[in-house]
């Protein structure tokens, strides 16, 4: 176990991650919700996607870049992406000392939102074959029939920035498609990528239908735990990004993503 420097400090930064920038979808909502706290936010988009590596292979990332932010000074983690917090969330609770946050799909409030008894989940292979997802639906989803669409393709174009391309739009007919004809009224994001394609998704799936994702859910629960450790930052505020991958590629995606110019840093060697 990883200790931090006790006592965790107030102003201490929130250490944020994900495959690539997904993540950005809830760091957005971090924002919005906690205005004064310093985050810092790792993009994995050299070993992006995770969803069809091996759980072991996304835990070594996940303590690696949790090890980074931890050196940097994170008084908490937030895992910006379903399909690391299934594969690693536990171990990095067992890493490291400090408050860990984890995302799952929201079956929960689509299982309560649901009319026609169908949910539909859009996410990864890997979070969709965890057995964490197996638990979920034993939990919430005895009740209702939950269908789901492993989505390849989707998070490549989300990094590559293409959120209303051609492609992009066919791929999420694609998926969005056989969810409607077996019944789904409402859609749960399931990965941390997809609310940047929230419009394409809309428009395949029509007015009728309740889309639901986790970023805010995700970023009351930090609120929540901050709280409790009285760990909540009274003013100022920043962003700073990091990434494993090309710099300037991913800078230049993240600037259009988080709606502003952005500077991104080349994470350090050994934590590549
Ligand atoms: N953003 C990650 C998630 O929420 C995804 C993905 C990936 O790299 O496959 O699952």
């Amino acid at each position: 176990m990883i200790s931090l420097q006790q006592p965790i400090q107030r102003d201490a930064p929130v250490g944020i991650f994900d495959s690539g920038v997904g993540g950005l979808s809830v760091l957005k909502r971090v924002r919005a919700q906690l205005p004064a706290e310093t985050l810092l936010y790792c993009a994995d988009s050299l070993h992006t996607p995770y969803g069809g590596k091996s759980p072991d292979q996304i835990r070594q990332r996940a303590l690696a870049l949790t090890d980074f932010l931890v050196r940097q000074g994170a008084k908490a983690i937030v895992v910006a992406c379903n399909t690391a917090t299934a594969a690693a969330v536990t171990a990095l609770r067992e890493h490291f000392s400090l408050p860990v946050i984890g995302m799952e799909p929201a079956v929960k409030p689509a299982v309560i939102a649901t009319k026609s008894g169908v949910v539909g989940v859009l996410a990864t292979v890997g979070t969709l074959k965890s057995s964490q997802f197996a638990a979920l639906l034993e939990h919430y989803g005895r009740d209702v029939e939950v269908v789901t669409e492993a989505c390849h393709g989707l998070v490549e174009c989300v990094e590559r920035g293409e959120l209303d391309a051609p492609a992009t739009r066919a791929l999420v007919r694609r998926y969005v498609t056989p969810l409607l004809a077996q019944g789904a009224d409402t859609i749960v994001l399931g990965c941390t990528h997809y609310p940047f394609l929230r419009t394409l998704i809309e428009q395949e799936a029509g007015s009728e239908v309740t889309i639901i994702d986790t970023g805010g859910a995700v970023s009351r629960q930090l609120q929540r735990r901050l709280a409790e450790l009285d760990l909540l930052k009274r003013t100022g505020g920043g962003e700073y990004f990091w990434t494993s991958g090309e710099v300037t590629q991913v800078e230049t995606v993240i600037s259009h993503l988080w709606g502003a110019p952005v500077a991104v840093a080349r994470l350090p060697k050994e934590s590549q």
